[in-house]
């Protein structure tokens, strides 16, 4: 039995872990739950799978009616409901939590990923934007984990490319792989130019062809930042550098993405496309439990194209590239601004090509030094939001 510490439970990642949870009783038992403001959710979610430790991490939401009924319920049974940021991060050190599964939004997740990690505890990350923020700090955490552990199991990544490359990889000398190849689904203005981009409204743009998401990972998967992130990803995950990297449009997004190998061989990770299925594995590992969703039906796949990415159009993907190749604190800045951006685009204040602008701004003011520790990242982070928000005041 694993236990497990549900960070984002009321979000798209955290309701899909909760029914791979509700699926696998035997396996799996939830013992926390943390959200931001959604207390009604999180009350019913905590009568559903018996979890009476919550934190919420909106203060505000305290007063409530439906607060006092979440503390009732979790005071009855021997637990507790907290507020503010630290309480949810306070989750990850309970100490009758297995596996941290981290689905909460933007760097605010980072602490919480090496709180856990440092803790010794499994960390299932949905939050990529941990590892582009931190992956340095991270990574050697995850490293020693593995050792005391002797598997490879410290750091597993729930988003379905790394989730893919991982299971590709397995049994494999890391030596003779050539290449990574993530996968992307080209997001809804696949083959638009900049010119049709102008005007784009926050509803066009939520409206993803193949996943059904949270609003902000939406946003940046229509801008192709999301692939940009999750370049920088893999690169701390598989220790790969940024030249063996490369992104393939898929536009199915049956193939969740490849391996190439010295010998010429590529192995794919296909499935359908359904985010329990990586989630589920995630908490699997080493094994494999029964499929949470139907398996794919090749025969009524119909057929699978590629294309390279357009990053003079999608000038995001190439904006995190850069940032990923230089590397220390511009990982930080870039995603900092690009999460005030994506804010300020849902909020009708920033059309929707200033996203880019705005992210490239932040990067040529703030430049990279070495990353040092989670509280120069917490520094650069705030000075990256405050250009933003300069720069989005200024539209
Ligand atoms: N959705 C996907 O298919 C997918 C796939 C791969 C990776 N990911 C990654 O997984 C992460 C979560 O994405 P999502 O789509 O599940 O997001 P989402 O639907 O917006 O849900 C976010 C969840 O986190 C909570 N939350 C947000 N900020 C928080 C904070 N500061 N403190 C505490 N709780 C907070 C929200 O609570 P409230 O309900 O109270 O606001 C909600 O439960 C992102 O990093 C995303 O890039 C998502």
């Amino acid at each position: 039995m694993k236990n497990i510490c549900l960070l984002g439970s009321t979000g798209s990642i955290g309701t899909q872990t909760l029914d791979v949870v509700a699926k696998h009783p035997d396996e799996l038992r939830c013992v926390a739950l943390a959200v931001r403001r959604s207390v009604g959710t999180a009350l019913a979610q905590a009568r559903q799978f018996g979890v009476h430790q919550v934190a919420v991490a909106d203060e505000l939401a305290a007063n409530s009616p439906e607060a006092q009924e979440l503390r009732a319920w979790c005071e009855a049974g021997g637990g507790f409901l907290r507020f503010g940021a630290q309480a949810v991060e306070e989750l990850c050190l309970l100490p009758d939590v297995d596996v941290v599964v981290n689905a909460l939004v933007g760097a605010a997740g980072l602490r919480a990923s090496y709180l856990t990690l440092e803790a010794g505890r499994v960390l299932a990350l949905a939050n990529k934007e941990s590892l582009v923020v931190g992956g340095d700090l991270l990574m050697p955490l995850a490293a020693r984990l593995n050792g005391l552990r002797g598997d490879n199991g410290a750091l597993m990544p729930i988003d379905s490319e790394h989730g893919a490359i991982y299971q590709c990889l397995l049994g494999e000398d890391m030596a003779e792989v050539t290449k990574l190849w993530v996968t992307a689904s080209g997001g809804p203005f696949r083959g638009r130019t900049r010119e049709q981009l102008t005007g784009i409204t926050p509803a066009q743009a939520l409206a993803h062809p193949t996943w059904n998401m949270g609003a902000k990972i939406s946003i940046d998967s229509s801008t192709l930042m999301n692939k940009g992130l999750e370049v920088i990803e893999a690169h701390h995950l598989f220790s790969m550098p940024y030249e063996k990297i490369e992104v393939v449009v898929q536009p199915q997004s049956a193939i969740h993405s490849m391996v190439e190998f010295s010998d010429g061989s590529v192995k794919a990770h296909l499935g359908t496309t359904d985010m329990r299925i990586p989630i589920q594995f995630a908490l699997s590992y080493p094994q494999r439990w029964e499929a949470p969703v139907a398996p794919l039906d090749f025969r009524t796949l119909g057929t699978l194209e590629f294309a390279a990415p357009d990053t003079d159009t999608f000038r995001c993907l190439a904006l995190a590239r850069q940032a990923g190749e230089i590397g220390g604190t511009l990982p930080c800045v870039m995603n900092a601004a690009n999460e005030v951006a994506v804010a300020a685009f849902l909020a009708e204040q920033l059309p929707y090509l200033g996203i880019a602008e705005c992210v490239e701004d932040a990067m040529e003011a703030l430049g990279s030094q070495p990353v040092e520790s989670l509280d120069q990242l917490a520094a650069i982070d705030a000075a990256s939001r405050a250009r933003a928000r300069q720069f989005v005041a200024g539209q």
